[in-house]
């Protein structure tokens, strides 16, 4: 329902409209806010700004809630495949058996990828980071599709999102082959989305290889829970780059290197390395919850509190509960599983958690399972970033099909002000 927002500035009344969103959220709209006022609002980390309206992801961090489309994530993780929720947020439906069988086809006749592009990742140092290398390559697709950025040229998108989808997970494995001297495996297609990924990592030409169902599973519900998540650093970086008209596969590049981040989706690296030196330092998870609470420490416990939720992460309790599943299935016994429940369990009854409704986010526990699944520590967020991918794509989609102008923030300027030219002899 709309409304207005009165705002009283060095005495003078101004009136903006306020918008309402499907599930209740509230904006007001200062489109006219410097024209009429010249004042600008000023909001760091953007924590009470909205950037656009979309139709995409619905989260509520107070009750702890996300939804794709409309689709809680209990249910798609539960009862969806990875390619279903990949349209579902692309495209808007869940695909029926015609739609999913062409989706799926048309991503299985582009995951080779052109075989110059390995000229372009040999020439990385063997111990490049895999997010490094990620963008680099994602960026270099342009090169190889130079319909992507050309204006004049037909458009396209559809085969470039088919495209992208199709050889992220052929890349990624490359990286990982390349970081233990394996030779790189081309795609199977006979194979679903997740098993050809894991065929992909882990087979050799030496022996066959069988594709684990829990496995294929378990990242198959992993995916789901990283597929989207409103407007969150990386996301809000595609669209900001794509607003310039840039082109697809450089937006998501740009997506990628934002997600690198520690305080992003580099924090599952960062969990798990954690847990492990608590593991090492005897598990006094107490000590660890301290040196958190003391500013002066520099430490942070990684996989620990959200912008949004002030609640628990709803991934969070459906990955704590699959790690329990497949550790058990597989017959894994972890330690820092026990370490990460302790560690939860502590700070989540430590005022200073409390007080800043700091819970276990998506990164918490995950790394134990992409560990369980044989993925090195160095891939985790190459692993988010995969997940992420249809979202950013979608976002990416519908911020173009809203026609929304260049991105460009303002600011306050406070540096020097006018001063002369001094000339070097005199300075
Ligand atoms: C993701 O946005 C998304 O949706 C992201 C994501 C997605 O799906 O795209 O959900 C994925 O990035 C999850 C978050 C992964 N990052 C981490 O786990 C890194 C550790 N967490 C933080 O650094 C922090 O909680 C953020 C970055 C996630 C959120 O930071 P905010 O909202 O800017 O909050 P803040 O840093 O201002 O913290 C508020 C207070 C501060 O204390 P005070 O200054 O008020 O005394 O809480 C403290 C912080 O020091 N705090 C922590 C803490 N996180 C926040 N103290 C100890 N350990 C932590 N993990």
């Amino acid at each position: 329902m709309a409304g207005t927002a009165e705002l009283i500035i060095e005495g003078k009344s101004y009136q903006y409209p306020t918008i309402e969103g499907s599930e209740g959220e509230k904006a007001i709209d200062i489109a006219k806010l410097r024209d009429e006022t010249g004042y600008i609002t000023i909001d760091s980390g953007y924590k009470n700004t909205g950037a656009t309206k979309s139709g995409i992801t619905f989260l509520d961090g107070e009750e702890g809630i996300l939804r794709y489309r409309g689709y809680s994530i209990e249910d798609l993780a539960d009862k969806a495949s990875f390619l279903e929720v990949a349209y579902l947020l692309i495209y808007g439906e869940l695909p029926t058996t015609e739609q999913y069988a062409k989706f799926e086809n048309d991503i299985r006749r582009h995951t080779i990828v052109n075989e110059d592009m390995r000229r372009i990742f040999n020439g990385f140092p063997v111990n490049s980071h895999p997010m490094g290398v990620m963008s680099s390559l994602i960026s270099a697709m342009s090169g190889f599709y130079p319909d992507s950025y050309d204006d004049k040229a037909p458009d396209r998108t559809e085969l470039h999102i088919i495209r992208l989808l199709a050889k992220f997970p052929t890349l990624a494995t490359w990286c990982y082959k390349k970081s233990n001297g394996h030779p790189i495996n081309y795609p199977k297609n006979s194979l679903d989305y997740c098993s050809n990924f894991l065929h992909m990592m882990f087979s050799l030409p030496v022996e066959n290889y069988e594709v684990n169902p829990v496995i294929s599973k378990a990242l198959n519900k992993l995916l789901i829970l990283h597929a989207d998540h409103e407007q969150n650093c990386s996301t809000s970086t595609v669209r900001l780059v794509g607003s310039s008209k840039a082109n697809l596969y450089s937006s998501i590049s740009a997506g990628i290197s934002a997600l690198w981040g520690p305080l992003h989706g580099g924090a599952n690296q960062e969990v798990i390395e954690m847990l492990d030196e608590i593991v090492a330092d005897g598990g006094d998870v107490e000590k660890y919850v301290l040196k958190a609470k003391d500013k002066s420490s520099g430490f942070r416990l990684f996989g620990f509190g959200h912008r949004v939720y002030k609640n628990f992460d709803p991934r969070a309790r459906i990955i704590k509960k699959a790690a329990d599943d497949i550790l058990e299935t597989l017959g894994i016994n972890d330690p820092t599983l026990e370490v990460a429940k302790k560690l939860e369990e502590v700070a989540l009854t430590d005022e200073y958690f409390i007080a800043r409704k700091l819970y276990p986010n998506v990164d918490f526990y995950s790394g134990i399972i992409y560990r369980a699944l044989g993925i090195p520590t160095n891939m985790f967020t190459v692993m988010f970033a995969l997940g992420r991918l249809p979202g950013w794509i979608a976002q990416w989609k519908e911020m173009r099909a809203a026609k929304e102008p260049i991105g460009r923030p303002r600011q306050i300027y406070t540096g020097a002000t006018l001063r002369e030219f001094v000339p070097i002899e005199k300075r």
